[in-house]
C-alpha cells in the first residue's frame, strides 16, 4: 500500500520527539519534511533538536527550518514544560544528520507538494509555515489532502484561561489555517488530557532500546501532566487521528480562533453547539478510547526497536 506523504511542522519539545518517532517508524507514513519552527524553545533549539532526533533515530528526511517568531504577536515559549532545550533529560549523542539549507520551510513545503499527487501538512508547533504556505501558494491547496494539527482546546487552556500553546504562539496564523477551506483534523487538549501514558506503560518503553531509554529520560523531565499519576502526549494524537481514527469520536464543526481581545487572544471557539450558526471548518476529535491509545502508543514505538 502507498504510504501517505507527509510534512511535519514541528517544534520539538518531548511530546513533538514521541510523534516525530510515531510518524517516521509508521508504515502508513512517508515523511518527506521535516520543519521545525519556533515554540516551545527558539528556533535555534528545535532544529538542534530535530537533527538530534533524526540522528538518534537514524532517519534522514530532509530538515528544512521555518520561522524564528509569529506573524504579529511576540514569540512565547514553554520551556517550564520541556526545559530550557526543549528537550532536557537526556545527553543525545552529537549529531552527524544536518539542515542547512538555504531555502525557507515554505519553499521546501511547495517543492515537495508538488512531487507528490496529495500531501498532509501535520502541524504539532505553531501554525505559522503553515499559514504562510498556504498564503503563498494558493495553487497548491488542491495538492494537500487535509491538514493535522494539535492544538485549541473545547474549554479551558493551558497557556492562557482559554487559549492553548500552539494556537495562542500564532492567532493569526491560526485563524489563517481554519479560513482556508482545507479539510482540517484537530486533536485538542482535553483528548490529549485522556490519553495519559503511565508509569508502567513508560516502563515498558523503556526496553525498546537506545530510543526507548531516551523517551523514558525525557518523560523524567516532562512537565504536562507528571510521570506518577499520566504523562499528557499531546502531538501523538496528530499521528494516531491520521493512522487509527477509529480511536477517536471525532465531530464535524466550526472551528474559530479570537484575535481580537486581549483576555481570549488566541483561544480556539470549537462551537459544539452550533451558537455562530457558520458551517463547519473542521473535524474536532471530542474523545480518544485511551486504552486503544495505549495499545497503539505502545505497539508503535516498539518499531523504534526493530
Ligand atoms: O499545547 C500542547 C502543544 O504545545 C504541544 O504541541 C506541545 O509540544 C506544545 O508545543
Ligand atoms: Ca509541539
Amino acid at each position: 500500500m502507498k504510504r501517505r506523504s507527509v510534512i511535519l511542522s514541528t517544534d520539538p519539545g518531548i511530546d513533538d520527539a514521541v510523534a516525530i518517532a510515531l510518524a517516521l517508524f509508521s508504515e502508513e507514513l512517508d515523511v518527506k519534511l521535516i520543519c521545525p519552527i519556533f515554540g516551545n524553545v527558539s528556533l535555534e533549539h528545535t532544529k538542534s533538536n530535530t537533527e538530534k532526533l533524526l540522528t538518534l533515530y537514524r532517519k534522514t528526511p530532509e530538515v528544512v527550518s521555518g520561522s524564528a517568531r509569529p506573524l504579529l504577536r511576540d514569540a512565547i515559549n514553554a520551556s517550564d514544560i520541556h526545559g530550557e532545550s526543549g528537550m532536557d533529560g537526556y545527553e543525545f549523542p552529537d549529531a552527524t544528520i544536518f539542515s542547512n539549507s538555504s531555502r525557507t520551510a515554505v519553499e521546501a513545503m511547495h517543492e515537495v507538494v508538488n512531487q507528490e499527487e496529495q500531501t498532509t501538512l501535520v502541524g504539532i508547533g505553531p501554525l505559522t509555515d503553515i499559514a504562510l504556505f498556504l498564503h503563498l501558494y494558493p495553487q497548491d491547496l488542491a495538492k494537500i489532502d487535509r491538514i493535522v494539527v494539535m492544538g485549541g482546546s473545547l474549554g479551558r487552556g493551558n497557556y492562557g484561561v482559554l487559549s492553548e500553546f500552539n494556537f495562542a504562539a500564532d492567532p493569526e496564523a491560526s485563524k489563517i489555517v481554519f479560513n482556508s477551506g482545507l479539510p482540517i483534523q484537530v486533536a485538542p487538549l482535553e483528548v490529549g488530557n485522556q490519553a495519559k501514558i503511565m508509569p508502567e506503560v513508560t516502563d515498558k518503553i523503556r526496553s525498546f532500546g537506545e530510543i526507548g531509554e531516551m523517551i523514558y529520560q525525557l518523560f523524567t523531565k516532562y512537565r504536562s501532566g507528571s510521570f506518577e499519576a499520566g504523562l499528557n502526549m499531546y502531538d501523538a494524537l496528530a499521528i494516531a487521528l491520521i493512522v487509527e481514527p477509529e480511536m477517536f469520536e471525532i465531530v464535524s464543526t466550526r472551528v474559530e480562533i479570537e484575535t481580537a481581545t486581549s483576555l481570549t487572544y488566541g483561544a480556539s471557539l470549537i462551537d459544539l453547539e452550533n451558537y455562530l450558526d457558520l458551517p463547519a471548518n473542521a473535524e474536532v476529535a471530542v474523545n480518544v478510547d485511551p486504552i486503544q491509545f495505549e495499545e497503539w502508543f505502545v505497539e508503535s514505538l516498539a518499531r523504534t526497536a526493530e
